[in-house]
């Protein structure tokens, strides 16, 4: 196998297998071992020099949560995605943080492969495998072979510190979005009329209250809420698209009103304490909070992008803060003596832009 970073580098060049040589990961983490710092990001263009994984090693996470955007595909052919994927595997800092931290990884559009696919996109089944070689998962893994998609979840740590971390698919099996109506007229056109009428100016998305309407499908909830009875002291549900911001002009929970309604429903009914969300997409870091109709207050911490940033904020009225607007990742530190967590956005060069600690018990609906 090859050892050097040259030797490295040429495996990426060739683009063939998992591109990055399995001595070169860090081992996985094993589900006894303790965790207490968890890292994560989102949105990382392939084509972009990405200096941050140097800040995120330093912070020595446990473990890292790529959440989507991973690399931008964006392609129906499979030597196109396949390439894309080397030039990611041929980064050195990169190279560097995967030989160091185990990674757990989803999917959002842009590694799925075309900007807010879902169902449609006919190049799933390739892509799926190619996600799963590159990341490396388990050859027997359902993530592989299963109908509807590559969801996932784990629980870490000896009892009284577990934690559960859920990675759902909100890609594979998602019906179509519900658009808004432009007029006949192309979103751009649209969105410049708008503009220069002096009004604001929506995404080209909206809220689908159709109960047919899901990014999970029925037998990926059957499997969340079965994960959602599953004892953990603490869980991380790491969601592509934002859980808790409301606006429902661009990609969220917000635009499938029963799954939103469902999630809300499952973690009460479930009593599945513990939770919070962290989210990517975005081009911007921020965070929310869900206080109303809640079996406990909903957090959810979005960090994006590794690369990517974007000067317009949406409106979300369950922002708790600024919005971070330059490129950012996520670290979720859990303290097991005095029962708190702290998660912070944290900037390309690691200084601390967002944060937020809240004690466990805090997240633990009140019996009746
Ligand atoms: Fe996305």
């Amino acid at each position: 196998m090859p050892k050097t970073r040259r030797e490295l580098l040429q495996v990426a060049a060739v683009g063939a297998g998992s591109l990055i040589a399995n001595d070169a990961l860090a081992a996985p983490l094993t589900n006894n071992q303790s965790i207490s710092k968890i890292a994560f990001g989102a949105c990382a263009k392939q084509d972009k020099d990405q200096p941050i994984w140097d800040a995120i090693a330093a912070t020595n996470p446990d473990l890292f949560l790529f959440i989507g955007d991973n690399i931008y595909a964006d392609t129906r052919d499979p030597q196109v995605m396949r390439d894309k994927y080397a030039m990611l595997a041929a980064k050195p800092q990169f190279q560097r943080f995967r030989a160091k931290v185990p990674f757990l990884t989803i999917w959002d559009d842009h590694d799925y492969g075309e900007d807010d696919a879902g169902q449609e996109y006919p190049m799933k089944d390739e892509s799926r495998k190619q996600f799963c070689d590159f990341w490396g998962v388990a050859e027997n893994s359902p993530r592989r072979t299963r109908a509807d998609g590559i969801y996932t979840a784990q629980i870490f740590g000896p009892s009284g510190q577990k934690v559960q971390i859920i990675l759902p698919d909100l890609r594979f099996n998602r019906t179509p979005i519900r658009k808004m109506d432009l007029g006949g007229k192309d979103y751009r056109t649209w969105a410049a009329e708008l503009n220069s009428a002096g009004k604001a100016v929506p995404g080209p998305y909206d809220r689908n209250p159709d109960d047919a309407a899901t990014m999970l499908g029925e037998t990926q909830w059957t499997w969340l809420e079965y994960q959602l009875s599953q004892p953990a002291d603490v869980r991380i549900l790491a969601s592509s698209l934002q859980v808790v911001a409301d606006f429902a002009g661009w990609e969220g929970w917000i635009n499938y009103a029963n799954d939103h309604q469902r999630l809300i429903e499952a973690i009460r009914r479930k009593r599945a304490n513990g939770l919070f969300c962290i989210s990517g997409d975005t081009h911007y870091g921020e965070i929310s909070r869900l206080n109303v109709n809640v079996p406990y207050p909903l957090w959810d911490f979005t960090s994006s992008g590794i690369t990517e940033v974007w000067p317009v904020t949406p409106p979300n009225s369950r922002r708790i803060g600024e919005v971070y607007r330059e490129r950012n990742f996520g670290l979720i530190e859990i303290n097991w003596q005095n029962h708190s967590i702290e998660v912070k956005i944290c900037g390309e060069d690691g200084s601390i832009k967002l944060r937020q600690t809240m004690s466990i018990s805090s997240l633990r609906q009140a019996r009746f």
